[in-house]
């Protein structure tokens, strides 16, 4: 009977409802089948997540647990819980995390983008320097087009490390396409170590630097992190507990 189940379910394309039908009380057949029905619903959800935190690439998961805010200094009108509803993402905003090292930006920027999965957000987490050379590499070989439809689906597209690795000039004009093109379509999330004024060291050009933060920054929050780094003070309590 239960391999008749499997056969059938499986036609359907509801191959979990068999597996989830015996794990359910029954007590009538409306109350049962309805129950089943709301696990297989929550088991896509679940499946749904960790498929979108997948897709998403982060380095390494990140949550909330253990955040230190007090390294950001918040811009007017804008607060933690704003920051954490996730907002910005509806309204197609952008959070620009600039400041001190190992205060906790990529964290952030992490947390952010596994919180958004969660609520069912597309999302792609890249270090600056691999999404240019990921975009120069499908230019070389005609696939750059597939790539920008790609990146465009995305509801958040997080940039790490702005600014630490300088770019050449065609992955400076590629960069400048994805960050024009999310504007107002999508949210974005950087981060960087290098305040605005010298991001034409990374750039190399006044003109394309000028109007890639003009796009940027129009539609942001940035916040200022601050402080000695807490990567800094870790290692050191670290170093201290196993000596
Ligand atoms: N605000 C914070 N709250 C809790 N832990 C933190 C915080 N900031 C840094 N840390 C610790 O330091 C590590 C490094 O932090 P993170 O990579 O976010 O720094 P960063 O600001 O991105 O630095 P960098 O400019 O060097 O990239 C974290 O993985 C965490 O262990
Ligand atoms: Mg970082």
């Amino acid at each position: 009977m239960i391999d008749e189940l499997a056969v059938v379910c499986k036609g359907l394309r509801l191959g979990d409802l068999g597996k989830l039908a015996t794990q359910v009380a029954f007590e009538n057949e409306i109350q049962y089948l309805t129950d089943v029905l709301k696990l297989v619903a929550s088991n896509r959800e679940v499946q749904r997540i960790e498929r979108l935190t997948r897709q998403a690439k982060f380095p390494v998961i990140k949550t909330f647990d253990g955040y230190k805010f007090h390294p950001i200094t918040w811009p007017t009108g804008f607060d933690k819980e704003q920051l954490l509803s996730l907002d910005f993402i509806e309204k197609k905003k952008n959070i620009i995390c600039l400041g001190a090292v190992g205060t906790g930006k990529t964290y952030l920027a992490t947390a952010l983008g596994v919180k958004a999965c969660s609520k069912g957000k597309k999302v792609r987490f890249f270090r600056l320097s691999d999404l240019a050379a990921e975009l120069t590499e499908k230019h070389r070989t005609g696939n750059l087009t597939k790539m920008l439809k790609q990146l465009q689906r995305l509801d958040l597209l997080i940039l790490d490390e702005v600014g630490y690795i300088p770019c050449d000039k065609l992955s400076s004009q590629l960069l400048f396409n994805v960050i024009s093109s999310s504007y107002e379509q999508q949210s974005l999330i950087v981060t960087s170590n290098l305040q605005f004024g010298r991001w034409n060291e990374m750039f190399g050009d006044d003109r394309l630097t000028a109007a890639l933060i003009d796009r940027l920054v129009h539609r942001a929050y940035i916040l200022s992190f601050t402080g000695p780094s807490l990567r800094y003070e870790e290692a050191m309590r670290e170093k201290h507990l196993s000596g």
